[in-house]
């Protein structure tokens, strides 16, 4: 296989880590470069096991700079890119929109620049891989699917500025023949996930018997997917997506939130030997998230057909690896859920 400068960005964050970690381990003849700013959601603790690895590098470096982009590009002859870095919060995109136009849109076109200019002699040699998600879709009733032509109809800042970087993505590869992909995945859960999202905020929570904040009438139905699979997924499409395609990825796997939150309650009062129906008491239901998505549902049947790529997981031993993760690792969540956190956590949720 050919020796190989891979520019993974985000991969101090929760997909970053484990697509650094599959590619550092699994691919000892690549080069692997972390690039990454280290926002509140990055942390190199998540790759404290790979970080002395021969074929892994790390640059600070935030996608907004673009001299400290170009550099990377120079210091590591970068070959590829796996772009993940992003804001990624729903919530925070409704206080913040600014902040996702920089990095999610901004920040995307930046490293697009980058790569046209570096790989200036020959674009379609070299591979820019986009990674979204399936927010950009917008939100479904009670029947049907996101497929690969689902008309784009993203309907919070997140999501809206994911849809624009999708946007710009194709647009190079049909304009200056950029070699690039996309992917548009489903919810991820799994080890290293910040505690802002649903399921490490309620196992956090259930660990501290906190409140569990259920927003609106927690009929809204997410598609969740386990993050080392998604991994996978991202190796499959980087090796053999065709240039300029898109491929969903997801679990088939729908759960309404409230089914899941009761099922986490339960996994958790029993590994934690607590009285059945101890965790339950906590679910609070609380004002709604303003413009929440009702339904996403991925049909992920082109990956497969195509690629041989399909969940390896199943979701109940997923979340068990999960908690069980979590509750073997209760100095990583300390230490991210303190500080500046605790400081979002109050304030976003008095809000409601
Ligand atoms: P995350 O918030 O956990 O991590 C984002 C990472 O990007 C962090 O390490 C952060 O430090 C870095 N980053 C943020 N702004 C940066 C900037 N300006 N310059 C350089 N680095 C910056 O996010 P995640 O959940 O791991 O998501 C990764 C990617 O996958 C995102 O593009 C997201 O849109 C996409 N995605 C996520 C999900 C999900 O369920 N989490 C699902 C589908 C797609
Ligand atoms: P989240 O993990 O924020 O992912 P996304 O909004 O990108 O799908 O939320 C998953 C679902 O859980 C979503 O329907 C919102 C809901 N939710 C709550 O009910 N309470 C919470 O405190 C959070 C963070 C999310």
């Amino acid at each position: 296989m050919a020796q190989r400068n891979i520019l993974i960005t985000g991969g101090a964050g929760f997909i970053g880590s484990h697509v650094v970690r599959l590619f550092v381990q699994q691919y000892p003849q690549y080069t692997i470069i972390n690039l990454d700013a280290l926002t509140y959601a990055g942390n190199l603790e998540n790759l404290r096991d790979v970080e002395q690895a021969p074929n892994y590098r790390f640059a600070k470096v935030n996608i907004l700079d673009i001299p400290a982009l170009e550099e990377a590009f120079q210091t590591h002859e970068v070959t590829d890119i796996i772009h993940l870095a992003a804001e990624s919060h729903v919530d925070r995109s409704i206080v913040s929109p600014l902040d996702f136009v920089y990095t999610n849109i901004i920040g995307t076109v930046n490293l697009l620049n980058a790569a046209r200019q570096y790989w200036s002699a020959d674009p379609g040699k070299h591979r820019f891989y986009h990674i979204s998600t399936d927010e950009v879709f917008g939100s479904l009733g009670a029947e049907g699917f996101f497929t690969e032509t689902t008309a784009y109809d993203p309907r919070s800042p997140y999501s809206a500025s994911k849809a624009s970087s999708d946007h710009f993505v194709r647009a190079y590869h049909e304009t200056y023949g950029l070699n690039t992909v996309v992917s548009n995945c489903s919810n991820n859960y799994g080890p290293f996930h910040f505690p802002e999202k649903l399921i490490p905020l309620f196992i956090n929570n259930i660990i501290e018997q906190k409140a569990l904040p259920v927003y609106g009438d927690g009929l809204y139905t997410r598609d969740w997917l386990y993050v080392k699979d998604h991994a996978r997924a991202i190796d499959t499409v980087f090796h053999q997506g065709k240039p300029g395609s898109t491929y969903n990825i997801g679990g088939f796997n729908e759960w309404k939130n409230i089914d899941l939150v009761k099922l986490l309650c339960k996994l958790m009062d029993e590994k934690l030997n607590r009285p059945a129906g101890t965790s339950e008491q906590l679910i609070t239901y609380v004002k709604d998230r303003p413009g929440h998505d009702r339904r996403y549902a991925i049909d992920a049947s082109k990956i497969k057909q195509e690629l041989g790529w399909q969940p390896s997981v199943t979701f109940e031993e997923g979340l068990s690896e999960t908690i069980d993760w979590y509750l073997a690792n209760g100095h990583w969540l300390k230490q991210v859920t303190s500080g500046a956190y605790q400081h979002y956590y109050e304030s976003m949720y008095q809000q409601r």
